[in-house]
């Protein structure tokens, strides 16, 4: 299994689009480390769309780094990558052309396989854009899937069809390890809020060797790149990596290293959250408590060790007091049991609660707590 936990990483696209090359990655392999990203466990560097020139070498049919991009070639930038101890990954598409309609890996998947194999690929982001009509979605990803496993290195597969097709049904089964389910995120909070409400009923369509991808996190972007839309309060950067946390998302980060705040950054470092979104188990949460429809709603998610994580959400434009009943998670009054609570967000040991919990959350704010019954 080449996914036991959600990968976490880097990707290029949404702070630079099409606007890469071999010095942006290298220097943010560099920030990666110096930030000390790494350690806490992102260690994927991966490459987005728009790095090829616009045809295939006519000799061998390979594709071919954009000379003015990557004049090294991906191996060089891949070696650099992995000699600052991260991974590497690249991106294709099953389409003919990629959804920059660069030339893309449509009846050339063993080819391209090898390929980023022998550059030394570790990932491989694999887009849905420009399809061919008359063959089915679930025979492409199989196709990459197979030439991945045959290209003589591991490369983690991350399928990337927008919940197209009804992908939580089948990727697993086609030999995905990572597959997108939503459109893309764009830097905004009605963005993330649209994509947060729509997997809430797909929470369960996740675990060890096979995670929901909810899009790169845009945690940092503060509106900059490619997928700037007039970016997000802290808070509100909060709640979404906290959501993307509990829901096990791959993380992946999409803003500047460069120029990264603090604020973004310890956020991105924090140990309880990633230990929420990295539990071995890779239990899915449930929904405690709160409709979906009333945008405001707790999450719980059983850990190891007997821990248990437990996220309240309020994505409307109302401060409301929320709450939830330790009854409804399977801790019955009788018992006079409670829960041990961590404010994760700051490490506060908030004491023991019983019964009923409350807590007023602000408008698009969020609150986080690791538990253990006492
Ligand atoms: C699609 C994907 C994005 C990104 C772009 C690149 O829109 O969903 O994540 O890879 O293509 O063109």
């Amino acid at each position: 299994m080449l996914a036991k936990r959600p990968p976490m990483g880097f990707n290029t696209w949404n702070t630079f689009g099409g606007d890469i090359n071999e010095e942006i990655i290298f220097k943010t392999a560099d920030k990666m480390v110096e930030l000390g990203l790494r350690d806490a466990g992102y260690e994927y560097l991966v490459i987005d769309d728009c790095w090829s020139e616009m045809e295939r070498d006519p000799a061998t049919d390979r594709l071919v780094p954009d000379h003015i991009k990557f004049p090294h070639g991906m191996k060089y930038v891949a070696d650099y990558v992995h000699s600052k101890g991260l991974k590497f990954g690249m991106y294709s598409d099953a389409g003919v052309y990629t959804c920059a309609m660069y030339p893309a890996s449509f009846d050339r998947e063993y080819l391209d396989a090898k390929t980023f194999a022998e550059w030394g690929a570790d990932y491989l982001k694999y887009d849905y854009g420009n399809k061919p009509d008359d063959i089915r979605g679930d025979v492409l990803y199989r196709r990459m899937a197979l030439a991945l496993r045959q290209s003589g290195r591991d490369i983690v597969f991350s399928a990337c069809q927008w919940g197209c097709d009804e992908p939580h049904q089948w990727i697993r089964s086609a030999g995905a390890d990572l597959y997108r389910s939503t459109g893309d995120i764009l830097d905004s909070f009605e963005s993330m809020k649209k994509i947060a409400l729509s997997q809430i009923d797909k929470l369960c369509c996740a675990g060890p060797g096979l995670w929901n991808d909810t899009d790169m996190l845009t945690v940092g972007m503060h509106g900059n790149g490619n997928v700037g839309r007039g970016g997000c309060t802290d808070m509100e950067y909060r709640t979404e990596f906290a959501l993307w946390c509990m829901i096990q998302s791959p993380l992946m980060i999409g803003a500047d290293l460069r120029k990264l705040d603090e604020t973004s950054l310890a956020l991105l470092k924090n140990p309880h959250l990633i230990r929420i979104n990295q539990d071995e188990d890779g239990r899915p949460p449930y929904v405690l408590h709160g409709a979906v429809d009333e945008e405001n709603f707790t999450l719980c998610k059983l850990l190891t060790d007997n821990e248990i994580a437990i996220l309240m959400v309020n994505l409307t434009e109302r401060t409301i007091k929320m709450r939830f009943l330790m009854e409804d998670m399977g801790i019955p009054v009788h018992t006079r049991l409670g829960l041990a609570m961590t404010d994760a967000y700051t490490g506060e040991n908030l004491g023991v609660k019983r019964e009923i919990f409350f807590k007023d959350i602000a408008p698009h704010d969020s609150a986080c707590y690791l538990c253990r019954i006492k």
